[in-house]
């Protein structure tokens, strides 16, 4: 046996101002089904991640829900963690952007970078938010598109027409924010100079470290040329101070993959066994492997391993990228039901359903992935459930009943078991490669053939046999056997059924070497069913609760859908609701007894309202609009009565009042007609 590996994997740090969905999942699946992999065989492989916590995105939204940043990103840390411990995501640690050991080494690799001369200055021009006294990042301007006119269009791009402009082209710029005019404002900004690295990103990008299809894309933006890359961001901002710099941020992306070093000397510390430096010093012979999406490829396969160089540290030896997920054929929509939460999954279906679903369509490839939610149901219930449970279930019964559960010696079939020994170094390959959908084709060809070989022998008419008891063990154990090789190979996608498999199997748990074995006079314990088809109705309640979590979030005030590049989402929700999510909304009159300023809180009122039968404590984000709040007692509004009530910083709002408008001074509060009542309700 070769020494084994020391492997260090990562998945991309999902961003802490929202949930993980099963677009997220197709990669903490992935990555995870390829470090149980690499454990199975016996490799040393560390797995880390944590939540990206910093940016303005998250600090707008901590603001938004009246929290502190620090208590968003605790609230969210816990959310995801327990969605990926459902999953079977078998994090060595999970750790967050917005912890000591990231400022830390953030601040030593910038200092680094800074002493070798790779990081420039300059003062640059951006529009500024007067009111909110910050500086907004394109997707915090509108206005209207200076090409077709289009209103309401957002700092970078028309959705109109697809004109790209800069946010100072825009007619008629709004902050997004306040809804304040913005102003052009200097302020000096710090870049890395990524130009230095031109040389070294030639040589490493066509080294192997990337597949062909990323190596080409890279080849294209390095022939056009690198920029350098502004990695400063000024204050207002949650984040990181530049060491010497007051006033001045790390830009969320530069500390964002440093994130990942210091998840793994979090570990460190708990783990005597591991040495930061044997994993990250230049001479490291340890392996590293980032797993991300296509989207994020600039940012792991030029700025990380320059930002690695220039610091001194090594470099990664693969960065493997994943397409993303379509469900249906399309991407994930909101109004079909088809944005489905983690949660939302697993409050309806098994963990290891998606598990397996994932690896039989994940190629090495960086194409998408399409979720087909039928195929998902058919493919599953015939793999899993139909081939490869059933196998044990078919033999289980005859040696429980026959031979009091007891595994005879032998081998009924030893050209079968050739067979599986043979496959192995191919499906082994296939895991390494990350060429999932291949290792499941041929473990599903095995189960094929053990499969018929059972069907030929019939050990069911042979048992009602005289004279045939020998021969009915002989084939059940065998088929046991079969089961149990199939166990070892799905092991790193189906770790819970590998886990009732080996209490079935009353074994310790199974490495990828057991394979080479078989169980002869071995006592089985009692068979359980093992895995349950899945109901198509299950399915169909999932996408439902998905399109229920939708209304639930657009009633939900300041409730913004996270966007793949950590700033607001573009897309307002205006999806399609079937009438039952609608006649769900309890919309009543609402008498505004009491309105008063919150004490620490820039934008939010607490409402006292009267509806009806009781009182409610409202808190709503519109106090811009209504500078002097006694001016609302005593008139009518409308209110969505039916909201979970949502704890915040300064108590619990039970629901939420209705208004439109832009925002800052133009948000307009609903009335009914003069003559309603309180509490009565909107048909
Ligand atoms: N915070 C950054 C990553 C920083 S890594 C130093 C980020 N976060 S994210 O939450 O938007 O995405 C996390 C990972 O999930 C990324 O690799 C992203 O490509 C992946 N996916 C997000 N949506 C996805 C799909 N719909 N399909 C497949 N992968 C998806 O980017
Ligand atoms: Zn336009």
């Amino acid at each position: 046996m070769s020494e084994p590996r020391k492997i260090l994997v990562t998945s991309a740090l999902p961003y802490a101002n929202g949930s993980i969905h099963l677009g997220h999942m197709l990669e903490y699946i992935q990555t995870d089904m390829w470090v149980r992999f690499q454990k199975h065989r016996g490799n040393q492989c560390i797995y880390v991640c944590a939540d990206d916590a910093h940016g303005s995105a998250i600090m707008l939204r901590a603001e938004k829900e009246g929290l502190t940043p620090e208590q968003l990103i605790a609230n969210v840390q816990a959310e995801h963690s327990a969605d990926f411990a459902e999953f079977l995501v078998d994090f060595d640690n999970f750790h967050s952007t917005h912890s000591e050991e990231n400022r830390e080494l953030s601040s030593q690799i910038y200092l680094k970078l800074r002493d070798a001369g790779h990081i420039a200055q300059r003062s640059i021009t951006q529009y500024f938010d007067p009111e909110k006294k910050m500086f907004l990042a394109d997707r915090f301007i509108k206005g209207t598109c200076p090409k077709c006119g289009t209103p309401d269009q957002y700092g970078d791009n028309c959705e109109k027409c697809g004109a790209t402009y800069a946010p100072t082209d825009l007619k008629d710029p709004k902050s997004a924010i306040s809804g304040a005019t913005p102003v052009l404002k200097d302020s000096q900004h710090f870049f890395f100079k990524l130009p230095d690295f031109q040389q070294m990103l030639q040589a490493w990008t066509r080294s192997g470290t990337l597949q062909d299809a990323v190596a080409n894309k890279i080849a294209e933006w390095l022939d056009a040329g690198l920029q350098q890359w502004d990695i400063s961001r000024d204050a207002p901002y949650f984040g990181f101070e530049i060491p010497g710099e007051p006033g001045k941020y790390f830009y969320v992306w530069l500390d964002a993959p440093i994130g990942y070093m210091a998840s793994f000397k979090n570990l460190c510390a708990r783990r005597p066994d591991l040495d930061f430096d044997a994993f990250w010093a230049k001479d490291s012979t340890a392996e590293l492997y980032h797993f991300i999406g296509k989207d994020i490829v600039n940012f792991h396969a030029l700025f990380w391993p320059a930002m690695l160089e220039g610091a001194g540290l090594r470099k990664p030896t693969g960065i493997n990228v994943h397409g993303y997920l379509t469900v249906n054929g399309q991407k994930m929509s909101k109004s079909r039901g088809t944005f489905v939460k983690a949660r939302t999954y697993l409050d309806h279906l098994s963990p290891e359903y998606l598990r397996y679903y994932y690896a039989a369509k994940l190629g090495r490839g960086v194409d998408d992935l399409d979720l087909n939610l039928e195929d998902f149901v058919q493919k599953v219930n015939s793999d899993l459930v139909g081939k490869v449970v059933n196998i044990a279930s078919r033999c289980a019964g005859f040696i429980q009943k026959g031979n009091a559960g007891v595994l005879v010696a032998g081998n009924a079939a030893p050209e079968l078991t050739d067979a599986f020994l043979a496959a192995a170094p191919s499906i082994c390959d296939a895991y390494e490669a990350r060429d999932f959908a291949r290792a499941m084709r041929e473990i599903m060809g095995l189960a094929d053939r053990a499969n018929a070989w059972i069907a030929d022998k019939a050990p069911w008419s042979l048992n009602k046999q005289e004279g045939k008891h020998d021969e009915v063990q002989a084939i059940c154990a065998l088929g046991i056997n079969l089961f149990r090789q199939l166990v070892i190979f799905l092991k790193p996608v189906l770790p819970l059924l590998a886990a009732d498999a080996e209490a079935f199997l009353n074994v310790a748990p199974l490495t990828w070497n057991d394979h080479t074995t078989l169980l002869s006079n071995h006592q089985l314990n009692e068979f359980k069913p093992l895995m349950t088809r899945i109901d198509p109705v299950k399915v169909q309640a999932m996408t439902d609760a998905s399109k229920e979590d939708l209304t639930a979030s657009a009633t939900d005030t300041g409730e913004t859908a996270p966007a793949g590049n950590g700033e607001l989402a573009k897309d307002p929700l205006s999806p399609e609701i079937e009438f039952d999510a609608f006649a769900a909304v309890d919309l009543r009159v609402a008498l505004i007894l009491k309105a008063e300023a919150v004490e620490g809180a820039d934008k939010l009122l607490r409402l006292t309202l009267d509806i009806g039968d009781e009182q409610r404590n409202v808190f709503s984000g519109i106090k811009s609009a209504y500078p002097d709040p006694a001016k609302l007692e005593g008139r009518l509004t409308m209110m969505i009565a039916n909201l979970k009530p949502r704890k915040m910083r300064f108590g619990i709002s039970e629901g939420m009042v209705m208004a439109a408008g832009p925002g800052g001074e133009e948000i307009y509060l609903l009335s009914p007609d003069s003559g309603a009542k309180p509490g009565q309700r909107i048909k």
